[in-house]
């Protein structure tokens, strides 16, 4: 695993970087294997990424029709509910790019039998990569935010889906409403060829200095910890406000060369 932190002067900037990144690695993921798969993370952090995507000088560099969607995670609400990640992502995103329904795949949350949702992803996973149990998908790229309790996607401190080591996605248990949610396991997200956190605001200072520089043993309490690509890249954008708490860290200029 190769590890990258770059810390931006503020959000708008930490957006136009991450749009950077983004797209350079959809370039050389089609270039390496003619598609680039995605999962976007939930939360609000992504906003201004999208917006850059759209309005940035480098929309028409990707091809998006050869750009598949996934999530990182979901909440159990109807995906046009005001906690929906795929409505957020919707509004944002996929109807300004006009993204075909074909390229988007939705996590099935709206449900009462979330585990049986779970698996329901799990394999249609397992069928878009082609990669059949107990193979794993990689993602050319995972979009991850992070909360202040250091939890990430639906991975919250002290829950039992920290623990899962052969399943694709599982149901996750948030502190607050909407509890029930839908998420990529650990592994699944450790396979990923890239790994990109966007942390923006003085608030998130505290839990980004313990996640970046604290010790191994304290991934469970800050499961963000336990993202370690095995054979892929970790890239850390912050802002300089999410990145004030900071003490160790060198400012290494993220390289877009592999
Ligand atoms: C979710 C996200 C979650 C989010 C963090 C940060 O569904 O809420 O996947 O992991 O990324 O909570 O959220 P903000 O970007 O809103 O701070």
């Amino acid at each position: 695993m190769s590890s990258e932190t770059r810390i931006l002067d503020n959000d708008e900037e930490l957006a136009r970087e991450a749009a950077e990144l983004f797209l350079w690695l959809g370039q050389q993921a089609m270039a390496a294997r003619g598609r680039f798969r995605v999962a976007l993370s939930g939360g609000t952090t992504p906003k201004k990424l999208y917006a850059a995507l759209i309005h940035g000088p480098g929309r028409a560099d990707l091809d998006w029709s050869r750009t598949e969607f996934y999530f990182g995670d979901e909440r159990c609400v109807p995906p046009d509910h005001r906690d929906s990640n795929f409505g957020m992502a919707e509004q944002a995103l996929f109807q300004p790019l006009s993204i075909p329904s074909d390229r988007i795949y939705r996590m099935p949350a709206d449900t009462k039998s979330p585990d049986a949702a779970a698996r329901q992803y799990e394999m249609l996973l397992r069928d878009r990569f082609a990669v059949p149990a107990p193979a794993w998908p990689r993602f050319d790229l995972i979009l991850l935010g992070l909360g202040e309790d250091g939890h990430t996607a639906s991975l919250f401190p002290g829950t039992q889906a920290l623990e899962e080591r052969t399943r694709l996605v599982v149901v996750g248990t948030a502190p607050k409403e909407p509890a029930t949610r839908l998420t990529l396991t650990v592994p699944t997200i450790n396979q990923a060829r890239t790994v990109m956190f966007l942390v923006s605001g003085s608030a998130k200072a505290g839990v980004v200095r313990a996640v970046v520089e604290s010790g191994a043993q304290e991934a469970s309490r800050y499961p963000a910890k336990m993202i370690r690509p095995e054979d892929g890249r970790l890239i850390w954008l912050l802002d300089r406000a999410a990145g004030s708490a900071l003490t160790t860290i060198k400012q290494q200029l993220v390289s877009h060369e592999e």
